[in-house]
């Protein structure tokens, strides 16, 4: 029978690669993608749990999905709605309590288990849940073919969940206890995107530097840092990224890659949260700001070119002004190419929820915007810095103007430039002529290779 799908995502990287995910476990059961949902059989949010912002958003989608279900009615065209992710894994029953009229609500280790929930969807006189914590790794169920051809950037999940436990997180709720994919499959789904076009490949996990997975011949498991040496020789790709890393997992060997391994990129997101070290033991990070800075100048002795990026929360409990003040000290510091920054947000649950010393909301919000003001500042100072150098982009989308590509530098700025000969997914030496907000403007420039024009521009600044 053939139906259609649309899938609307929320939330991290790994929300992405799981929407991807679930239109290849349907595709065989006759789901094709559209667009919209007005076109669409099937509409799945896939959602975030993360903060109650990105939480309640969820719900004003679904008033949405219901109106279009009550004009669709009228044409005799029925409509199923599904919500997947990490709301749906928290919330379960209590999401079909809230929203009678959902029809299927599937937690984020159970996806490839939706054509089964549709058909029983079908059978049922209300909606059906499956939010399980199989003892099956869903990445063992899935087709391994892709029902949409990978883009020149692609992601690829080799670890998932998280046994931290920060006391502000969900995520070891939501996900579940950290798990890392077998490396003898990762290397396989790698090959396959290779070759359907993929010419870099961002490695996601919760935790994804904490990834241990089997190794193919049976012996130690393999490291992040392995499992990148590994990807490395893959003849076509031409970069490596990974993301998101705990300041405690990067491990020697992982730092002595960002050294080695020229294909893995000088750009890391290297999550810090608070520059003091009494928030960070509240929140239970298990590591002081003095080791952040000593991770920081070992990853910049190994690469020195490298730039960095970091989540922050502000106004987690008990944070004074003076707490606060040491974030903008740490941020001055390290100085970041790029940052996301939040405010701390109550999650049912989490143990920071229940902490005594909640801060004002009107604080936080002071607190927010000026460290948002000083994280722009340093984002547009980067961005300024790289106009006048030259730098290797990789090619991944057309632009609006004919000729026009978009591509990303090594750390990844948009760039557009003229480029009407040079096909998608080529690596070309770019000179920066200009930055805008979030972008930049670029010219194709022949010289010295690329890597080691990068490195040059770097040992000239440092
Ligand atoms: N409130 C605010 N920000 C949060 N994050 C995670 N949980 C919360 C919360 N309860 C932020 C952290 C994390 C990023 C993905 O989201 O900074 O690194
Ligand atoms: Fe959440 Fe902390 Fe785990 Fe990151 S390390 S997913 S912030 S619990």
């Amino acid at each position: 029978m053939s139906r259609t799908l649309f899938i609307r995502t929320y939330g991290c990287q790994m929300n992405a690669y799981d929407s991807a995910r679930m239109a290849d476990a349907l595709a065989p059961h006759g789901f094709a993608s559209v667009e919209r949902p007005e076109d669409a059989d099937l509409v799945i949010l896939n959602t975030c749990h993360i903060r109650e912002k990105a939480a309640e958003k969820v719900y004003s989608d679904l008033g949405r999905l219901r109106r279009l279900r009550a004009e669709r009615a009228a044409g005799g065209r029925e409509l199923m709605i599904g919500v997947a992710g990490c709301v749906a894994q928290a919330e379960g029953r209590a999401l079909l309590e809230r929203a009678p009229f959902v029809d299927l609500v599937v937690g984020p280790q159970t996806y490839h288990r939706l054509p089964e929930l549709v058909q029983r969807r079908l059978r049922s006189s209300g909606g059906v849940i499956d939010t399980d914590f199989p003892l099956e790794s869903k990445f063992d169920r899935l087709p391994e073919e892709t029902a949409a051809a990978p883009g020149i950037s692609a992601f690829l999940t080799v670890q998932e969940g998280c046994d931290k436990f920060c006391t502000f997180c969900v995520v070891p709720y939501t996900r579940g206890a950290e798990t890392s994919r077998p490396a003898g499959h990762v290397l396989a789904e790698a090959r396959r995107l290779v070759r359907d076009g993929a010419r870099e490949i961002v490695l996601l996990g919760q935790n994804v530097n904490a990834y241990h997975g089997e190794s193919p011949d049976g012996g130690n498991p393999w490291s992040l840092a392995r499992l990148i040496e590994a990807l490395a020789d893959l003849a076509g790709l031409e970069r490596i990224r990974y993301t998101t890393s705990h300041p405690l997992d990067m491990s020697p060997d992982l730092i002595d890659a960002h050294a080695t391994v020229t294909k893995l990129m000088p750009y890391l997101h290297l999550p810090v949260q608070s520059g003091s070290d009494a928030v960070l033991k509240a929140m239970n990070r298990r590591h002081a700001v003095d080791d952040y800075r000593r991770t920081v100048a070992a990853l910049r002795r190994a690469r020195p070119d490298l730039a960095l990026s970091s989540d922050f929360i502000v106004g987690f409990p008990g944070e004074t002004d003076a707490d606060f003040e040491l974030t903008l000290a740490l941020v001055d510091e390290i100085g970041f190419a790029q940052a996301f920054s939040f405010k701390y947000s109550r999650r049912p649950g989490t143990p920071g929820a229940l902490l005594g010393r909640q801060v004002p909301e009107p604080l936080k919000r002071e607190r927010l915007a000026l460290l948002q003001e000083r994280l722009d500042r340093q984002a547009d100072a980067f961005n300024r810095a790289t106009v006048g150098r030259r730098l290797p982009v990789l090619l991944e989308r057309e632009g609006r103007r004919p000729g026009q590509k978009v591509g990303r530098t090594p750390y990844l700025q948009a760039v557009h430039l003229d480029a009407p000969d040079v096909p998608l997914g080529m690596v070309v030496p770019v000179e920066l002529v200009s930055a805008r907000a979030h972008s930049l403007a670029g010219a194709i420039r022949p010289g010295p290779a690329p890597d080691e024009a990068v490195i040059a521009a770097a040992e000239a600044v440092a």
